[in-house]
């Protein structure tokens, strides 16, 4: 028997990993992302696009209508010398595809293990780890736009992929992502250039590692450094790194020299850890209520039990204030709010 293209159910639980309580009136599951475009109609313009839910803040709890993409397909779909090109629907769970591609040997998206989500919203946010950003690999992504009502594959530049952002993140009701065509490779090309990896797969005794080893080793990585939001509930980071000008870095390390400074996109800028301004101000382990800040990354807001989306956003204001008022910069949510603005 076929799985139905679509499934409704009432008063849905909507899925989050910060594990706000939240519902939505009506929730429809959508099991072939071919009838996605219908699903989106028939649910009106303000339905909520929601994936695995690893990249929100529900703040408004109550969502009249969600739409959620559980169609999973992955196919090989050309060869040509070293190059493959696979295609994922949105509903694949984005780890799952990654140690796909690994056991087919397609490779080049081993440093993005384990990050949470889904096929369908890797693209949004541009996700990105240990030297790696997804629009590395991408080479078309296949996408409805809810406004015009046309369905088209977008080639990769146009979707205006950069740090944690693209065309789509930047109008989240409009465009909903239908299917991502990856170009992999058939050869191994080892990306150890993130501080960690290499340490990493020192202390496993490997010398000559294998894409499955740079995997394991960010899998790894990623256990100890970052809280498992089956144990406490957290959205990944939840502040992007600020990138600034040469001369606000240059600035701000004669003041701070132990400051953590990285290479940004744009050669004549700066990427500034969040994570350290965040932890210097004296937030790190803090907790109101059950909203609180990380003990072990203060870059990760948690909520220890009960706290409410409002909870955790006036935290995370409160947070972002205090290092304005002591380093001058501002820093941004990562994740998108629902029902609140920044
Ligand atoms: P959701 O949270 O459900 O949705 C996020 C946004 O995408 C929403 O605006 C939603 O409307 C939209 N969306 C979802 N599906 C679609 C679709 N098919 N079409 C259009 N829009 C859609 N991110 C990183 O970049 N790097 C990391 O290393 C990383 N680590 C994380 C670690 C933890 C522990 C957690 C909890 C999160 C982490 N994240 C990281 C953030 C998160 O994993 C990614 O943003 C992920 O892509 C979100 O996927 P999702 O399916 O859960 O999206
Ligand atoms: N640091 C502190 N205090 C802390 C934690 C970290 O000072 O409590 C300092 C460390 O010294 C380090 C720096 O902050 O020099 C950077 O920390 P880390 O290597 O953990 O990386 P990050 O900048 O915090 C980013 C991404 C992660 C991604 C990792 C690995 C953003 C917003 N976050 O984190 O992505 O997994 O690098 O590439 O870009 C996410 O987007 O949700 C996410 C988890």
């Amino acid at each position: 028997m076929t799985e139905p293209a679509l499934r409704e159910t009432r008063d849905a639980p909507l899925a989050n990993t910060f594990g706000i309580d939240a519902r939505a009136r009506r929730l429809i599951d959508v099991g072939d992302v071919d009838a996605l475009p219908a699903a989106l109609a028939d649910a009106g313009r303000d339905a909520l696009l929601l994936g695995s839910g690893s990249n929100l803040l529900i703040v408004a709890p109550d969502v009249d209508a969600a739409v959620h993409v559980s169609d999973a397909r992955i196919e090989m779909i050309e060869a040509s010398g070293d190059a493959v090109r696979v295609r994922a629907a949105a509903g694949a769970a984005w780890h799952d595809f990654v140690m796909h591609a690994l056991a087919q040997g397609w490779f080049g998206l081993e440093n993005l293990a384990l990050i949470p989500g889904t096929v369908g919203a890797a693209p949004i946010q541009n996700i990105g780890a240990y030297g790696v950003e997804v629009m590395d690999r991408i080479e078309a992504v296949q996408v409805h736009d809810r406004a015009t009502g046309e369905t088209r594959w977008w080639p990769h530049d146009a979707c205006g992929f950069s740090y944690r952002d693209s065309v789509f993140k930047t109008d989240p009701q409009r465009y909903a992502v239908m299917r991502v065509d990856f170009r992999l490779s058939r050869t191994p090309h080892i990306h150890l250039g993130y501080a960690g990896i290499g340490e990493e797969l020192q202390s496993m005794r490997i010398a000559e590692p294998t894409p499955r080893d740079v995997a394991d080793a960010v899998i790894a990585l990623r256990r100890r450094k970052l809280p498992d939001p089956a144990v406490i509930g957290n959205a990944g980071s939840f502040f992007k790194n600020p990138v600034v000008d040469m001369a606000t870095a240059d600035a701000l390390l004669a003041v701070h020299p132990g400051m953590p400074v990285f290479r940004a996109g744009d050669a004549s800028q700066r990427k500034l850890s969040a994570a350290w301004l965040i932890d210097q101000a004296g937030w790190k382990g803090h907790r109101d209520g059950d909203a609180g800040v990380s003990p072990g990354h203060a870059l990760v807001l948690v909520n220890h039990g009960h706290a409410s989306g409002a909870q955790l956003l006036a935290l995370a204001r409160r947070i972002a204030a205090s290092v304005h008022q002591r380093f001058g910069i501002d820093i941004e949510p990562e994740p998108r709010l629902i029902g609140a603005r920044w």
